[in-house]
């Protein structure tokens, strides 16, 4: 046997065994003559000495970072005053009496468990970066985690089924990644941007409950919560309401939140999409602190500035916002303010207003636009005390939305009032079924989403069965009760112009399953990354994903993606437009 013990599982008491230990060396010292090691596997670290006396001697003094070493000694408690609070096996350390180099290393690029060495640095060499214990901790909870989302499921009755992954365009709305086909001449899969409509076929084929922790890929700008390929937990069941997937995900959340032993309280609060955007300007409110956008148009109706009582006076496109900070003058300088501006115009907005409550009275640039009895209003709406102060978005209600949504955020973050230890879940419910930008009405959702009241003649009016979960602001997951039947399908089709033909070609498959006697179904997808991100506080989503890719999309380790030799391209049947891009 190599190996007796995990390095960190031992204590005092296991003061005078004999063990057997394998791993790294995290650090090597020679303090006069005595060797001490510190040995790394994945559950932390020990001290190793070794005394010139002894014969592992001449093998411990040629030992380097990263070597990997078995280690036989004897456990023994360290001499008084040389213990290592910081350490679990602070107390003890192994005294060598044979010491083996498994194998050597180079020098490491980076020093395992420095995060603030270079990013870049660290995903080239991310089998050196995961070494670390931190990263050992948050794959452990990931795999935990996905452990409990198969018993939790099991349990009730979901049927776990892969779904392809040479496919065909799913309706996420995102570029796809396209894979050529050698076989067909000029055609392409596309690797799915969701198993969505898999999963609604195997409705129709009766298996009434299904799960999968699935793979998905979208060709799409990057952020630090977005990656091109990604993990989602898949649900969908049939003859289900918005009730029943909106009980199971509470159900899987609680115990998911058990399994990294933290509490959560269900069923969550719940809210519709309007109110979302009216209070938070955003459709996944972080609710962890208050702070809401309050509507104040009414009382600039009258104001002696004419661009601002024509943007109060069309309650239908425009808004007119008002943001309390408390004690925020103390707070907002000169300059400070100036950089608020220019956070919001980077958003859209034409400048940013504000009043400031001091002791003398109140200042501001917006004070002497409104009249004396609309401010007192104005004040008691708000709560307004002296050393607050109020911003103001007005114009164009998309535009006011964001912005005012973001810069809430950002007062909150800058003045650290957000409780960093509390998960605030919130569902947004009630969606619009559309959205007309730029004259184009697409789904908010996607098209497949059961619509509420496609009577309704102004089709922004039209809501959806479709929900959000959303965690600390951030979408964790989103789903819907689905259309499943073909008239409805077809009449949302020409609602968005998608052209029969379009339609046919891209999802025929599905429609044709849907005039087979497709039950109700609906269902949900969580985004796996996001809640590992979430939970264990995870600077970024490339921290838990094993071999994540760059913001430009790339994988640092592999060298991917990279050139193809001319006959590969020959066999795919594809000639590049831009051949010398693809030297070699
Ligand atoms: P949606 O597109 O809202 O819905 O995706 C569901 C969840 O997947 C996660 N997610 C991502 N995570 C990391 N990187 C990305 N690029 C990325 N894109 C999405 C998010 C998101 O909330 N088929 C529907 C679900 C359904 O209707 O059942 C769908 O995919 O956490």
């Amino acid at each position: 046997m190599l190996r007796t013990h995990l390095c960190a599982d031992l204590n005092e008491n296991d003061i005078g065994k004999q063990v057997s230990l394998c791993g790294w060396c995290n650090t090597y010292r020679d303090h006069g003559g005595v060797v001490f090691i510190d040995l790394r596997d994945k559950s932390g670290l020990i001290q190793l000495v070794c005394d010139p006396a002894t014969p592992a001697y001449n093998i411990a003094s040629n030992v380097r970072d990263e070597y990997v070493l078995i280690a036989k000694g004897k456990i023994r408690a360290r001499g008084e005053g040389l213990e290592n609070p910081k350490l679990k096996t602070g107390k003890i350390e192994v005294v060598l009496d044979e010491l083996i180099i498994e194998n050597k290393s180079l020098t490491p690029p980076i020093f395992v468990g420095n995060d603030s060495v270079n990013e870049d640095l660290r995903l080239k060499y991310r089998y050196l970066d995961l070494r670390s214990k931190k990263s050992f901790e948050v794959f452990k909870m990931r795999s935990d985690i996905a452990i409990a989302i198969r018993n939790t499921l099991a349990k009730m009755d979901f049927l776990e089924v892969e779904t392809p992954i040479l496919s065909k365009t799913t309706p996420e709305g995102a570029r796809d990644y396209l894979v050529p086909s050698r076989v067909h001449d000029g055609e392409f899969f596309a690797l799915p941007q969701s198993p969505q409509l898999f999963k609604q076929l195997l409705m129709v084929g009766g298996f009434d409950r299904y799960f999968q922790i699935a793979r998905c890929f979208r060709d799409e700008d990057l952020r630090a919560d977005r990656q091109p390929e990604f993990t989602q937990i898949d649900i969908e069941m049939s003859f289900c309401t918005q009730e029943d997937v909106i009980e199971v995900t509470e159900k899987l959340l609680k115990n998911i939140f058990a399994t990294v032993s933290k509490d959560i309280q269900i069923p969550f609060k719940r809210m519709k999409y309007n109110e979302a955007m009216e209070s938070y300007g955003s459709d996944k409110p972080d609710l962890r602190f208050s702070m809401p956008l309050i509507e104040v148009s009414d009382l600039f109706e009258d104001s002696s500035n004419e661009i601002f009582s024509s943007i109060a006076k069309d309650k239908i496109k425009n808004r007119f916002k008002a943001l309390k900070v408390k004690g925020g003058d103390n707070i907002f300088t000169r300059k400070s303010l100036g950089e608020a501006e220019e956070f919001v115009r980077k958003f859209g907005a034409k400048g940013l207003a504000y009043i400031q409550c001091k002791e003398d009275g109140l200042k501001g640039p917006l004070v002497k636009f409104i009249s004396e009895k609309n401010m007192e209003i104005l004040l008691q709406r708000l709560g307004i005390e002296n050393g607050d102060i109020i911003f103001f978005g007005a114009g164009e209600k998309k535009i006011v939305w964001d912005y005012m949504g973001r810069l809430r955020i950002k007062i909150a973050q800058d003045m650290k009032i957000i409780d960093e230890d509390k998960f605030e879940f919130l569902w947004v419910v009630d969606f619009p079924m559309f959205e007309r930008t730029e004259g184009k009405v697409s789904a908010l959702h996607h098209p497949f989403t059961m619509p509420k009241n496609l009577d309704k003649e102004d089709i922004e009016e039209i809501e959806s069965i479709a929900y959000d979960i959303v965690l600390n602001g951030i979408e964790l997951g989103g789903g819907s009760i689905r259309i499943h039947k073909e008239e409805i399908q077809e009449k949302i089709f020409d609602i968005l112009n998608i052209d029969k033909k379009v339609a046919e070609d891209k999802f025929g498959f599905l429609l044709e399953a849907l005039s087979y006697g497709a039950p109700p179904h609906g269902g949900i997808a969580i985004g796996l990354d996001r809640l590992v991100m979430l939970l264990s506080k995870a600077f970024s989503i490339r921290d838990v994903i094993a071999f994540p890719k760059t913001q430009k999309a790339s994988c640092l380790l592999t060298n991917a993606p990279s050139k193809v030799n001319e006959e590969q391209l020959r066999e795919l049947h594809i000639r590049l437009r831009n051949p010398n891009k693809n030297q070699n």
